[in-house]
């Protein structure tokens, strides 16, 4: 073939580097520093910046081929995928760029000649498409007078004016769209008989090729579009719809986005799960299968390259967004007559397909197989379930007439079933059946709520409420002491007051990082003992009680002195440098999909959250703790500064979705290893942390692990404290260190074979000595006015037999007993007991002298117990029976 997708892809990089662009590589999934944006939908979104004026860029003209999710927000495509030919989640946009460079002319002209020159389409296939008030644009196509008047049309905002989401860069386009020919759309299928032309939403005949952007406007968060200084162009071409419009007048055949080879190696490994495991469905046979093959195509993708960005399945933001894919991928698996998990087989096609393109994919592949079998696994526990309950329901509505499935099933599904919504209202589209999702809604808040009101309950937090204009100043990152002016103060005397001063060495709670402790005091003597300080719109709060004086002596405009509690600041600051150095070691170990999911750092220790599937294996523990270890003996130094956002991120500083960062931020180095935004206190040598010793990993929620750490003193007190642990065990044992645990073994062998003997023996007991069995129970006889109670046993060691004979006789009154015990391996014991009353008259120990010798042994003891060894336990029965006779 010779327009295979790799080869569309490095024409189009060749034919736009040879007009004086930079080629660079694409950007992340996951869009840095842009919280207006889920992901990255377009090519245009790592130069958004350039385009608002907010950084220069190195080059003018900048061409690449983009990865872009449209899955979220403004540009959404997930509902349309596997139900038609061409849309797609995840797909490949080559773009070409100038910034404040070339316009409009040369943008159109170009793709223009790469079109019908490179690619050699037809200009008889092709159309343009301006927006109505874009006379400028429709000149030049008019001008180059290569279509016909009636090939170059307008439209209006909706068609013609590109915007990334709801406030962003945007203007005007021009659009180049290819007639695939008759057959390519099935107008009564695709937009319900409407005549298939350009623009017509669902056709499938007409495709655009060519999005020719010219940014002029940015939409604020008004709505209003206001210039921007320079005018730009950004254009975007959709790879696999090209290669398959290529690849078509190639063939001679209309072939859709799935036919292109890049798909056609993903399908086929679908294919092969379908073989495996499934009902041997085949791609192109059967339209209702191919609408499955083809979403999972697009999933299997979408999860490859998200899980690669670093994302893993969960369930706030981008998680969320992985985890619906996932499950809606394995529902479709469900459809195939799949019915366990496959998915990995179809990442494993995705690699094969893009990873030369890509390197990230085929570094993340091993563990990327893992998170998406993990997930699918879980799923399939209850999705079996889900899709009957959905059949059931389905079936209900349609007895009744209705059209609607009630918000309270469709809750059901989600809550107890893990079915995301749309995948509900995926499975019932196919029915013309909708959910409730007002209903839904409810229910969903409804939980919520009850979420929150089981937290609310923040105990200690004193209600203060503080005056306005308390914007105050943290100076402590090299201080334990200042002095400054009550701004805002606010509590009763002998409860807790709060204060807010200009200027404080008080840390406030922050990036995991406890509040500092310690004293205020005023010239005067009065002292409040600080136990918390945090953050509360601007200020930094002093929480705390009054020791000496009242609240008057802290009113507002009082001077005062601030003294923190410098040894637990001090244990916290190791700690939270630990955690940087902690982080960094997890990243370099475990891969880069391991990100921070939360932190707390203490003076005692730290505590550490990260996404991560699966238990940490305990030779990375080790191998983390000598990494970080290695890190604090290098003693690197630590340093901070202070900069703007972008540029933090572009030194590649560590920041997460969902925290918020101003517009300066501070960046904590340590050596070359170690960027992080954060506004902690740090150490200023990595190699003050002294040592790093690690407490527990364990899992707190599905895909979250956690590791708790101390340092510096607390690491020696904690080795010191197991140390004394271990003293005290070897004590115990009588033994120390290897000979202890062989010691232990012992001793817990022994126990287990006990416990046995026991249950075994307490079976007996309970069974009444085992009727039927060699056991059997209780004979009472009367011997010439005497009870003789005798008993045969099984497996009964001698001293349980006297502690029996005591019960015995006991129970019994005046009597006397004899018991014989079967002890296997040919021992059997004997005993007879004589209660007090009748010892004058009969002696035990007579009586098992003589009986001792029918079972083959010999025996005495005192005249109300004696006892007696022997060898044919096939004579107890006769040894025993013989009691009475004696007797009498
Ligand atoms: N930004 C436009 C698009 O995404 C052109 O690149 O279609």
């Amino acid at each position: 073939m010779r327009w295979t997708t790799a080869k569309v892809r490095q024409s189009f990089l060749d034919f736009f580097a040879a007009r004086g662009h930079t080629i660079v590589p694409s950007a992340s999934l996951i869009p840095k520093g842009d919280p207006s944006l889920l992901f990255t939908n377009a090519g245009m979104v790592q130069f958004k910046d350039y385009f608002l004026g907010v950084r220069t860029p190195q080059h003018l003209r900048v061409a690449d081929c983009q990865k872009c999710l449209r899955i979220s927000g403004k540009h959404n495509d997930l509902e349309a995928v596997g139900r038609d030919t061409y849309h797609h989640t995840f797909f490949e946009m080559l773009g070409n760029w100038s910034f404040g460079d070339y316009y409009k002319e040369e943008a159109i002209r170009w793709h223009w000649e790469l079109i019908t020159g490179d690619w050699e389409i037809d200009p008889k296939l092709l159309y343009a498409t301006v927006h109505k008030d874009d006379k400028e644009a429709e000149d030049i196509w008019l001008k180059m007078g290569v279509l016909p008047r009636e090939r170059i049309l307008r439209f209006g905002d909706k068609d013609n004016f590109w915007e990334m989401g709801e406030t962003g860069p945007c203007g005007p386009n021009s659009e180049i769209s290819i007639d695939r020919g008759k057959g390519a759309c099935k107008p009564e299928k695709n937009h319900a008989g409407q005549k298939c032309f350009v623009n017509v939403d669902g056709c499938e005949r007409f495709i655009e090729i060519g999005n020719l952007v010219f940014i002029q406007y940015n939409r604020d968060a008004s709505g209003a579009l206001m210039p921007l200084a320079k005018k730009h162009v950004d254009t975007g071409t959709g790879l696999e719809r090209t290669a398959a419009a290529l690849q078509s007048i190639e063939t001679g055949k209309i072939l859709g986005n799935y036919d292109i080879d890049l798909f056609q190696t993903i399908i086929h490994k679908i294919e092969q799960a379908a073989q495996k495991f499934g009902d041997k469905a085949r791609y192109g046979k059967n339209e209702e299968s191919d609408v499955s093959f083809r979403a999972i195509a697009d999933h299997a993708r979408t999860m490859t390259f998200l899980i690669a960005d670093g994302v893993i399945p969960g369930n706030s933001d981008r998680e969320y967004v992985l985890r619906r894919i996932i499950r809606r991928a394995a529902r479709h698996g469900r459809y195939l007559g799949i019915h366990r998990a496959f998915l990995a087989m179809a990442h494993a096609g995705v690699v094969e397909a893009m990873g030369d393109g890509y390197p990230e994919i085929k570094a993340a592949a091993s563990k990327t197989a893992e998170i998406i079998t993990q997930e699918e696994s879980r799923f399939g526990e209850t999705l079996d379930r889900g899709l009957e309950l959905i059949d059931t329901e389905l079936a209900r509505i349609k007895k009744s007439g209705g059209h609607t499935v009630p918000g309270e099933v469709a809750f059901k599904l989600y809550d107890t079933y893990g079915f995301p919504l749309d995948l509900t209202e995926d499975v019932l589209r196919n029915h013309s059946i909708d959910v409730d999702v007002a209903g839904f809604d409810r229910l969903m808040d409804e939980q919520k709520e009850r979420g929150r009101a089981a937290r609310k309950d923040d105990a200690g937090a004193p209600e203060i409420s503080l005056g306005a204009g308390t914007a105050s100043r943290f100076v402590g990152y090299h201080r334990y002491e200042g002095e400054s002016e009550v701004l805002a103060a606010g509590g009763k005397d002998g409860e807790h007051v709060a204060i807010v001063v200009a200027e404080t060495p008080f840390y406030p709670e922050g990036g995991g990082q406890v509040g500092d402790r310690g004293v205020i005091e005023t010239a005067s003597g009065a002292i409040l003992e600080v136990s918390d300080t945090r953050k509360a719109d601007g200020s930094i709060v002093h929480v705390g009680r009054i020791l000496r004086g009242d609240a008057n002596d802290f009113r507002v405009g009082a001077r005062v002195k601030l003294k923190i509690d410098r040894i637990r600041r001090d244990a916290a600051m190791l700690n939270h440098s630990a955690t940087h150095i902690l982080h960094y070691a997890l990243r370099d170990i475990l891969g880069n999909t391991v990100h921070q999911a939360g932190s707390l750092v203490d003076p005692d220790k730290l505590r550490f959250d990260f996404a991560h599937t699966g238990p940490v294996k305990d030779d990375a523990l080790a191998t983390i703790e000598e990494e970080i270890n290695a890190r604090i003996r290098e003693n690197a130094e630590v340093t901070t500064d202070e900069m703007a956002y972008d540029d933090a991120i572009k030194a590649g500083a560590l920041a997460f979705f969902g925290d918020k960062y101003g517009d300066r931020v501070r960046v904590v180095r340590m050596g070359d290893f170690s960027v992080e935004l954060c506004g902690g206190t740090h150490i200023s040598r990595t190699g003050d942390v002294g040592m790093f010793k690690l407490e527990a990993e364990s899992g707190v929620a599905a895909g979250v692990r956690r590791i708790e750490a101390m340092t510096g003193n607390g690491a020696l007190e904690t080795i010191r404290k197991r140390e004394k642990f271990l003293e005290e065990i070897g004590a115990q044992l009588g033994a120390r260190d290897g000979a202890a645990v062989e010691r232990l073994e012992k001793l817990l062998a022994r126990e287990k074979e006990l416990e046995k003997k026991l249950r075994a023996m307490e079976q007996k007991l309970a069974a009444g000595g085992g009727a039927g069995g060699a056991e059997a129970e209780e004979q009472v006889r009367d011997a010439g006015g005497v009870k003789v109670v005798t008993r045969k046993l099984d497996g009964v060691d001698p001293r349980t037999m006297r502690e029996m004979a005591d019960r015995m006789r006991q129970k019994h009154g005046s009597c006397v007993v004899a018991l014989g015990s079967d002890l296997g391996e040919g021992k059997v014991a004997l005993l007879v007991a004589v209660t007090a009353d009748l010892t004058a008259k009969i002696k035990a120990g007579d009586i098992i002298k003589n009986i001792a010798p029918i079972v083959g042994g010999t025996g005495g003891g005192r005249p109300d117990l004696a006892q007696a060894g022997g060898r044919d336990a096939s004579k107890l029965d006769e040894a025993l029976s013989k009691v009475a006779t004696l007797v009498q």
